[in-house]
């Protein structure tokens, strides 16, 4: 192809990008958009590439639009979202990697010629690479020194990947993956690219991700929870799994709203015959041999105990132990003559047909109405594969990986626009599919099935480096932990999953009247700075990945008045040195009183000379500090 410039425009505001999430505008003035039309006259096609500068953030939001004009049909084999040239090479990229309970861990390595690149070609983003990726100058960390964020708002495949050529620049590319991607337009017919949001920073990698988390809380999640404090929630998955029935869920909210909890949230198996993870998916009607009296019920009796009420639900999927499967065999995707890849026990449905799409959502939209529910939790437990649709002709399936994902979005958008009032989180498998695509429909995602305290340290300190606080789930669960089998104080639980939206995922009637105390003052704590996770400033003190004693974060309230210091010591060591920790964003003029001690600080001193750590015995035992302004 030889596109040349034809024509540009520029214009106050951002367009939306039709059927794609992307970053948005409340009013003209926030934002510009240039629009450059570029045209290659032998294919009669014309690309136009879509720039927005934000006045609020240091960001470039861009993207793609190739549009067809030709008799002949055009062929798209490759539509990536941005390729930016950095003049020279000397920076370090950073990634998160990780796989199922272990996502978004933060690997860092020095740019090498050639190409580096981070990919999905699961369907999904994925638990493998986040779509996003970081250059930081050798020199750049926490606090200062240059750093470039490169984020894609997609949730299917996709390549991020970094260049260096032999005169030492640096390249960065980031989309579609290329992979299993061939889309076809006609005459008159456009391709819509997602879109790919860069940031830069001179205050090193907390600037960079304190734009992501601004930029994403306010002006790509969206909808009534976008700036509310998140209801306290319990989920019934860790508690019971699919052994329940209607006596026990009532026991579980029951004793939930005597502790002070706010949601009570029906995971798995409430649905068909799903008494396992064998069966039943599709089949998004309630099971009354476990739930006597129907969902309704069960739901009104929850409300009746001040509880919010939230269901579970995996609308993309389908088992072969399903009556839907029974009735439509052809609504998963599969490869005709090739054997089916299960995982999970389950397949994809075909969701880029629409009749599939309208069965499903009306089956859940039924259920929903009926119990009026105030929340959704969206799962997605396996990946997609045998990419193919009995409803597109062969030489068309290479659309099909994309078309789910439009899919994706097509059902989610139907479900917000029919719940203004819904507080929806989506999940896949816990973090498969964080990205930023999902915030625009969630504004909270589950982080990953790994609750136990200790690997969310570094769980939940890797995805903040591109997604908001308040936007992690995070819950507070049983002990030995089910995935690690960890011990660690019920306390040192609550510190780490009330710095995401929190909540409790264990059976609390079989727990012990110490630990029901301590969850009363938990809540009580996290009331405290609720206001701070849903939209403090948020700053990485301590690094897990390279200190191997402590983590440390911190909450700046907007005024700068308030601030709160968490985190934990994992090690106890007899006769310890003095470990120092230096707040930050505070004002260097104002005074804060620490409010255990009544001792008073100036900020400047706070952040400068900064102040020791406790020195506590046992291990994995939580940190927290609270300062407030006071009047001198
Ligand atoms: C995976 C999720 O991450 C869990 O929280 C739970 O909802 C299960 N799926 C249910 O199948």
């Amino acid at each position: 192809v030889e596109f040349v410039y034809k024509e540009h425009k520029i214009y106050n505001g951002k367009p939306k990008l039709e059927g794609l999430p992307a970053t948005y505008v409340e009013s003209g003035d926030e934002a510009q958009t240039l629009e450059l039309v570029l045209e290659d006259t032998s294919i009669n096609t014309r690309i136009v590439l879509l720039y927005t500068i934000y006045e609020a953030f240091p960001v470039i939001a861009r993207s793609v639009r190739f549009e067809c004009d030709s008799d002949e049909k055009i062929t798209l084999l490759s539509a990536m979202s941005a390729c930016v040239d950095l003049p020279d090479k000397d920076y370090e990229m950073i990634d998160l990697a990780g796989v199922w309970a272990r996502e978004r861990h933060v690997r860092r390595h020095k740019l090498d010629y050639g190409i580096q690149s981070i990919y999905s070609m699961r369907g999904c983003s994925s638990y493998q690479f986040n779509p996003f990726l970081a250059l930081a100058r050798e020199n750049a960390d926490e606090f200062q020194g240059q750093v470039y964020g490169f984020s894609l708002v997609y949730s299917g495949n996709f390549l991020a990947q970094t260049e260096v050529d032999n005169y030492d620049t640096a390249r960065v590319l980031m989309g579609i993956h290329p992979n299993g991607f061939k889309w076809t337009l006609g005459k008159g017919e456009s391709f819509q690219t997602p879109e790919m949001v860069m940031v830069y920073s001179e205050a090193g990698l907390n600037g960079m991700s304190q734009t992501f988390h601004k930029l994403y809380r306010t002006r790509l999640a969206r909808g009534t929870w976008r700036d509310k404090v998140r209801p306290i929630l319990i989920n019934s998955w860790e508690a019971f799994y699919f052994d329940f029935d209607a006596p026990k869920l009532l026991g579980l909210a029951d004793a939930a709203a005597d502790l002070g909890m706010e949601l009570f949230v029906l995971d798995d198996g409430w649905f068909g015959k799903r008494d396992n993870d064998w069966c039943a998916l599709g089949d998004w009607e309630v099971n009354e041999e476990k739930i006597k009296g129907g969902l309704p019920a069960l739901a009104e009796r929850i409300h009746g105990l001040g509880l919010k009420f939230g269901l579970w639900v995996e609308p993309e999927m389908i088992s072969e132990d399903s009556d839907l499967y029974r009735e439509y065999p052809d609504w998963a995707l599969k490869i005709p003559g090739r054997a089916m890849n299960r995982s999970r026990h389950q397949l994809n449905l075909d969701i880029t047909r629409k009749e599939v799409r309208d069965h499903i959502m009306n089956q859940i939209f039924k259920v929903l109405d009926a119990c009026k529910a105030d929340y959704v939790k969206w799962d997605m437990n396996r990946s997609v594969d045998n990419v193919f649709s009995a409803a597109l002709p062969k030489e068309r399936q290479g659309e099909v990986y994309h078309r789910y994902v439009l899919a994706v979005y097509e059902m989610m958008e139907s479900l917000v626009q029919r719940y203004p009032n819904l507080l929806f989180e989506s999940c896949s498998g816990g973090g498969g599919r964080f990205d930023a695509g999902m915030l625009y429909y969630s504004p909270q995602i589950w982080c990953s099935d790994n609750t136990d305290a200790i690997d969310r340290l570094k769980i939940q300190y890797g995805t903040s480096f591109g997604y908001p606080v308040s936007a992690m789930g995070a819950h507070v669960s049983v002990c030995p932990n089910h995935q690690s089998g960890r011990i660690t104080p019920f306390e040192t639980r609550g510190t780490v999953a009330s710095s995401g939206t929190f909540g409790y995922e264990l059976d609390l009637m079989k727990m012990s009247e110490e630990d029901k105390k301590t969850a009363r003052e938990q809540i009580l704590k996290y009331k405290e700075i609720e206001h701070l996770v849903q939209s403090g400033d948020y700053y990485r003190l301590i690094n897990p990945f390279e200190n191997n004693n402590h983590v440390l974060w911190q909450f700046v309230s907007k005024d700068k008045k308030e601030t709160v210091v968490c985190g934990v010591r994992l090690h106890s060591e007899a006769n310890p040195y003095i470990y120092l920790f230096y707040p930050q964003g505070l004002d260097a003029d104002l005074h804060y009183e620490d409010i255990a001690t009544g001792k008073v600080y100036t900020g400047a001193a706070l952040m400068k000379a900064g102040l020791p750590l406790p020195l506590t015995t046992g291990d994995y035992q939580p940190i927290r500090f609270t300062f407030k302004a006071v009047e001198k």
